[in-house]
């Protein structure tokens, strides 16, 4: 009983912020609810990134939708990558349950249903909002990155780049980009040669293949226009809520290089895009990836050490990243040593393996003398989890078994019919789900071959005439010819997409 007071005490008391938090629940002692001992987040320390792990089953993915109905309803909007596709009944109320208003009268909070404001976005041809990024915007560093590339190669992206940017060519899909590479070795070779230097025809049949790696996992679909302003992902409803912005990614598990790609522009595109946040006491976009084992499982070195860096840098952007993963080792070493909320659901001791890793996990959470952590790892519950927190000076809250409060919204999908009433109604899907194809790179390049060829048809059969009229005129074919050579280009463009810079929105943060 004193130890239970005590307890109540030390969870309280370490649960006090200044600022506004999330209640995610009430602290759990010897297996039993202590109500009203609430376990919280501030929402200050939310930037500082996150982790939700445990085995199947557990309840990572309802605690991510707690979270992010909590966070809509402050007001603060969220992106979450649903890999699974059992996100989107958040746009929907909870119909309740006994078992709800029991699990809520133990932690001492009162339940209410309720729907949240949903957008549904896709990188491919489901529906929802879809979301893309032309090869421009990637800029040539991410590029080379993504496509993995040797550092001859990467400097022949930066070459196609340049050229692309000095001759005002928009890079918009892979198309572009496949034709500005073969052009570079084909018909444009001695342009090319004479600006930047000899192109081989290996590197760049090199770089055609990774790219044809990205088209065949459906990146032809996601490189393109209307590109994506990250800014539409801040709106706010008319009630004040944040807006809850699903990525149906239900088809993207065997395409890992796609998302990958996806997440690094999204979160480099964020990066360049938000300004500067100081000291606002609450984050202006949190950001959920479930399954996010996905991403680092397939990511190269290059791409990996790129995530780890951006991780570090996006914080002061006000934004936050939530990995959710069946077991905390799924996620970079790097990447683990900079998260500040832990919701650690129940490990599964099968295996000596196992075993072991809960013990590696217990050690990475912070001392406690009400638990033996290991222990308690195998024996919660469903909805229940250890939770550890950063207060708003940056120190660990204390850890938590906690008892989790359950989603306001419903715990299972949408119909059919209320997705596609949801998407219909949709203001970003009017925005961004019209198909253009504007003049780019491609036929820009295709007109340039034409007028050439005419050119020289034309310059060759003005020789062919002058040579019968002899010496004099010898001079003014020459220069007809070196000024047709002279003269690519074509019209200026005042495309969003040159203006957005060529040279890539990452230049200034790659080192
Ligand atoms: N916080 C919670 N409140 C109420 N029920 C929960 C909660 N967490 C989990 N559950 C129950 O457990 C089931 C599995 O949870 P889920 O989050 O899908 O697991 P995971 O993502 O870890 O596989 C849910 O369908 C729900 O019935
Ligand atoms: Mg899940």
């Amino acid at each position: 009983m004193k130890n239970k007071e005590a307890f109540f005490k030390h969870i309280t008391e370490g649960n006090t912020f200044k600022g506004d938090s999330i209640t995610l629940g009430a602290a759990m002692l010897e297996g039993k609810t202590i109500t009203d001992a609430y376990v919280k987040v501030p929402l200050k320390t939310m930037n500082r990134h996150g982790l939700i792990a445990g085995a199947t089953g557990t309840g990572k993915t309802k605690t991510l939708q707690v979270l992010a109905e909590n966070l809509s309803e402050k007001g603060i909007p969220v992106l979450l990558m649903d890999i699974k596709g059992d996100l989107s009944g958040l746009a929907q109320p909870s119909p309740g349950h006994p078992k709800i208003d029991e699990r809520h009268q133990k932690i001492g909070l009162p339940f209410d249903a309720k729907a949240f404001p949903v957008e549904i976005m896709t990188l491919s041809e489901q529906d929802g909002v879809r979301l893309r990024a032309t090869i421009s915007e990637f800029g040539p560093v991410l590029i080379s990155r993504i496509l993995d590339v040797t550092e001859t190669q990467a400097g022949i992206i930066s070459v196609i780049f340049k050229y692309c940017d000095d001759n005002q060519l928009p890079l918009l899909d892979i198309k572009d980009f496949k034709k500005i590479l073969h052009y570079a070795t084909g018909d444009g070779k001695k342009e090319f040669e004479e600006a930047y230097g000899r192109i081989s025809t290996a590197s760049t049949g090199a770089i055609l293949r990774k790219l044809i790696e990205i088209e065949q996992q459906g990146g032809d679909l996601f490189f393109g226009e209307t590109s994506f302003e990250t800014q539409d992902l801040l709106r706010i409803d008319e009630n004040g809520r944040g807006y809850i912005n699903i990525i149906r990614l239900t088809d993207i598990q065997d395409k890992p290089k796609l998302f990958s790609t996806f997440m690094l522009s999204l979160l480099a595109e964020i990066y360049s895009t938000f300004p500067e946040q100081g000291d606002s006491g609450r984050p202006e976009l949190i950001l959920f990836i479930d399954e996010a084992h996905l991403i680092f499982n397939e990511a190269s070195d290059a791409l990996l050490s790129q995530i780890e860096s951006i991780v570090k840098l996006i914080r002061s952007k006000g934004v936050g990243l939530y990995f959710v993963t069946q077991n905390p080792t799924d996620v970079p070493e790097e990447v683990l040593g900079q998260l500040g909320l832990k919701v650690q659901h129940a490990l599964r001791a099968f295996t000596a393996k196992d075993r072991k890793a809960i013990k590696l996990t217990a050690q990475n959470y912070p001392d406690t003398a009400y638990y033996d952590t290991a222990e308690v790892l195998t024996s919660l519950g469903i909805g229940e989890a250890l939770v550890s927190a950063l207060d708003e000076k940056g120190k660990p809250t204390p850890l938590a078994a906690t008892m989790m409060r359950a989603p306001m919204s419903r715990m299972d999908i949408l119909t059919k019919s209320e997705l596609s009433k949801l998407l219909s109604d949709s203001q970003l899907a009017k925005k961004y789900n019209k198909e253009i194809d504007r003049e780019s790179a491609y036929e820009m390049l295709n007109e340039k071959i034409k007028q050439a060829e005419a050119e020289e048809a034309k310059a060759k059969a003005a020789e062919e005439k002058e040579k019968l009229k002899k010496a004099e005129s010898k001079r003014k074919t020459s220069t007809r010819r070196r000024s047709s050579r002279q003269n690519p280009l074509l019209k200026v463009l005042t495309s969003p997409t040159v203006i957005r810079s060529v040279l890539g929105i990452l230049t200034k943060m790659i080192r």
